[in-house]
């Protein structure tokens, strides 16, 4: 049996839509204020698309910023994989919608839902068909147009979600580069924790439904929070494992952006500087599947990245789900 080939990012890509909500304008809408905000969040401000756009525009966008600096055209795409819980329609895919916009006519497409560990679950899925032989370029976007499902009079949730997306090109890459270990984990006992009650197929929409709120996103706060510190510890202490490096060696950390206490944590827990992780959530709150794509796509355009770092990328969020992984950075394709 041939061995499987070495697979990393090639290139990245991001798209923030234009609008800023700033913890100064919810003060006007919720009874909020700015020091809440920050200090149990570390919040300040998040985009937010404007009506018209739709999560497959906001992907478009993203998606031709990685294909442009890997240098691919969208018509060699073997694959588009769309991690999102907030695709254009339930269905078909924003994935099959994406591919129509790119143009990527051979690509084969589908969506991942993982809530914020979408972008996670999407890269392990994706590099299994480059590592195998099967495919060479998969593109996996993270994106959310949360606003569009967050209820601006609930306090609770309002102030932490924002709207974006991230793109990342996985191809092959030099033997010992690349993904090095994945963790995947799901816990559907915990899945009424963080949800969007009605909508699907347990509670259709209705004007009743509508009425109840029951399409805006349900969160249990303090319960999710625990969860989250809990699995972003034993997913990262996972993915070093698998891989052999010590936490002493991890050159860039970075996470899901749900809230700044609970990134804290973590880089108390590996004794990491801050200057070794990657922080976006005070411009952009949580974005779901996009914070980890977009956050990592701001750390190499400020030039925090270099071949041969080691990378976690880690998240959680609703399912419950969590995951991690760890890459030895290369963008140099293999040829
Ligand atoms: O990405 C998916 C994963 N999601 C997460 O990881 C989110 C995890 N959870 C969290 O980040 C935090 O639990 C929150 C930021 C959501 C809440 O922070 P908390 O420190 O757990 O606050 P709390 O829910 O215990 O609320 C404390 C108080 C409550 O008032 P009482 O009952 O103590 O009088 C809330 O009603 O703060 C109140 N509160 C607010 N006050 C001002 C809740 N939201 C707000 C608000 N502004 N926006």
């Amino acid at each position: 049996m041939m061995g499987l080939r070495s697979v990393g990012i090639l290139a990245t890509g991001s798209y923030m839509p234009e609008r800023v909500l700033t913890n100064f304008d919810l003060e006007k809408m919720v009874e909020t204020s700015d020091e809440w905000i920050v200090t149990r969040t570390g919040i300040r401000e998040r985009r937010i698309c404007s009506p018209e756009q739709a999560s497959s525009d906001l992907a478009y966008e993203a998606a031709k910023k990685a294909l442009a600096k890997a240098n691919i055209s969208a018509e060699e795409l073997d694959m588009i994989i769309v991690a999102t819980v907030t695709p254009d329609m339930p269905f078909p895919s924003t994935a099959c919608i994406l591919q129509e916009k790119l143009g990527a006519k051979k690509a084969s497409a589908l969506d991942v839902s993982a809530a914020c560990t979408g972008f996670l679950y999407g890269i392990a899925t994706g590099s299994q068909f480059v590592a195998n032989g099967m495919y060479r370029y998969v593109l996996v976007v993270g994106v959310e147009t949360l606003s569009k499902i967050t209820n601006y009079e609930d306090r609770n949730t309002c102030v932490l979600f924002g709207d974006g997306a991230g793109a990342a090109l996985l191809g092959p890459v030099a033997e010992g580069y690349g993904f090095r270990a994945f963790e995947l984990g799901a816990d559907g006992s915990g899945s009424s924790l963080l949800c969007q009650p009605g909508g699907g197929s347990r509670i259709p929409a209705s004007a009743e439904s509508v009425g109840q709120n029951l399409h805006y996103i349900s969160m249990a706060g303090k319960e999710v929070f625990k969860f989250a510190v809990r699995v972003m510890n034993s997913a990262t202490e996972a993915v070093l494992e698998k891989s052999g490096i010590h936490k002493e060696e991890i050159d860039l950390l970075v996470p899901h952006q749900a809230n700044k206490r609970i990134i804290d944590a973590a880089i108390q827990r590996f004794g990491l500087s801050e200057d070794k992780v990657a922080i976006n959530l005070d411009r952009y709150g949580n974005m779901s599947s996009a914070s980890i794509p977009v956050a990592l796509d701001e750390a190499l355009e400020e030039g925090r990245l270099k071949e041969g770092d080691n990378v976690i990328l880690v998240g959680f969020g609703g399912g419950l789900t969590w995951g991690a992984t760890l890459c030895k950075w290369s963008t140099n394709e293999h040829v």
